[in-house]
């Protein structure tokens, strides 16, 4: 697909539902009893994976376009699947739900895509290892596909050596299941929705700085949840309504959730013009709209405990610090290697080819911004992120840019080119 550059954007989108949220609603609504009613939810590839999973674990799931719902059996309540259980391209999916299978009286095949099957689950296994699990990787290099043969599980305190919800998430939902209290501390706090949501459905959690704890509990109830909208899809415009020149973009129903506003810190210390307007609660989770103006962008230091709460948007905060003046360093994320696609190479190689000044390192990247960008073929390596990103660079670039793969967007934002056209008037 050819992006073209655009004159000015302006208009109101309304972005679609959180992801993970969105995986997290379908989660705990299948480990509570009784009914879980989601609106907004994300009919994105990834989500629809989980609910795929959990209908093979004998939830009955229905699934329209205004609402799921979902009939949760309890935590004692799955039948074991009778095939494999497919994550897809779901990282989200594969390392939340092996917590839950650890501790169930039965065994379960869980695998993905080839990228899935790439990613690091040692992170996972170890933990849950830890706690009695008895999991194990097929091909025997910590990737997927797992084995997992469900068993009783032991409460412990974790000290994880990342700050990553997948783990914290896969490790307090085991702790459902264990014979006291689970503790996970991190280094930094990352996004915190699991202990938001499972304390509404019912749970004994608590949680301070960047500890969790959870107690095991015989019942959760199932809830009402309203999905705010993905903070991480709304980055793709709070990037391009900043660069394009004469732009004025109202993106409505935005979560801001502390743990993942880290794109709208540091859009403010590169002095964009952004207003949060209309705050307010939805289902626990902070929501604003996002009025986002176009702005002369400087460059900013990115690193540290800010780094979990924009861990996904660093794609196109890559695009933005290319086009800011000065020079942006980001830190402190080696996690960005092990996503999707080795983020700092597929960021870097790509911004590289359309003339950008920037070099990777071994947890981040410098990008010394405020050169002219020019076309350039961009390959996302079947990376929804990087796709994005780059389709905003293309609004931009003299020439544009050529995307040869457009499909992946389909895993968390399938209607993306839909939302942009609508805004080029
Ligand atoms: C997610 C956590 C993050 C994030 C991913 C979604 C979640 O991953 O990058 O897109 O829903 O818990 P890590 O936990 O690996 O940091």
């Amino acid at each position: 697909m050819l992006l073209q550059p655009a004159h000015s954007l302006k208009g109101t989108i309304q972005i679609p539902g959180d992801k993970s949220i969105s995986h997290r609603s379908v989660m705990f609504g299948a480990l509570a009893e009784g009914l879980t009613e989601v609106t907004h939810f994300l009919q994105g590839a990834d989500c629809l994976s989980t609910i795929a999973c959990f209908q093979k674990l004998g939830i009955e799931i229905e699934n329209t376009d205004k609402r799921i719902l979902i009939h949760g059996r309890g935590l004692h309540g799955f039948h074991p699947a009778d095939s494999v259980l497919d994550a897809g391209n779901s990282g989200t999916t594969v390392r939340l739900i092996s917590g839950i299978l650890a501790g169930q009286p039965f065994s379960s095949v869980l695998t993905g895509d080839a990228s899935i099957q790439r990613r690091p689950m040692k992170r996972i296994i170890s933990p849950l290892r830890e706690m009695g699990a008895d999991i194990s990787s097929q091909n025997g290099n910590d990737c997927a596909p797992l084995h997992i043969h469900g068993t009783s599980l032991h409460g412990i305190h974790y000290n994880s050596p990342v700050a990553s919800a997948q783990v914290k998430s896969c490790i307090l939902l085991a702790g459902l299941y264990a014979d006291g209290q689970t503790t996970v501390t991190e280094p930094s706090l990352s996004r915190n929705h699991t202990e938001l949501m499972l304390a509404s459905f019912g749970a004994r959690i608590t949680s301070s700085h960047a500890s969790a704890s959870i107690w095991p509990q015989p019942k959760l109830s199932g809830q009402k949840i309203d999905v705010p909208g993905d903070i991480s899809s709304a980055a793709y415009f709070i990037a391009a309504g900043l660069l394009v020149p004469g732009s004025e973009i109202l993106i409505q129903n935005t979560g801001v959730n502390p743990t993942r506003d880290g794109i709208l810190r540091a859009a403010e210390a590169m002095h964009a013009d952004i207003k949060k307007l209309n705050l307010h609660e939805v289902s626990g989770e902070p929501v604003c709209d996002l009025l986002v103006k176009s702005s002369g962008l400087s460059a900013t230091l990115i690193e540290g405990d800010l780094i979990p709460a924009l861990i996904d948007e660093i794609p196109v905060i890559a695009i933005m610090a290319a086009y800011a003046e000065g020079t942006t360093v980001i830190k402190d994320a080696a996690e960005l290697k092990v996503k999707e696609s080795d983020r700092i190479e597929t960021i870097v190689s790509n911004l590289k080819a359309m003339g950008a000044d920037i070099e990777a390192t071994d947890d981040g990247m410098i990008i010394h911004g405020g050169r002219p960008l020019h076309h350039a073929v961009i390959d996302p390596h079947g990376d929804h992120r990087i796709a994005m990103a780059f389709s905003i660079a293309g609004l931009l670039a003299e020439g544009g840019v050529e995307i040869t793969d457009t499909g992946c967007v389909a895993v968390s934002y399938p209607k993306f080119y839909q939302d942009l056209i609508s805004l080029q008037s």
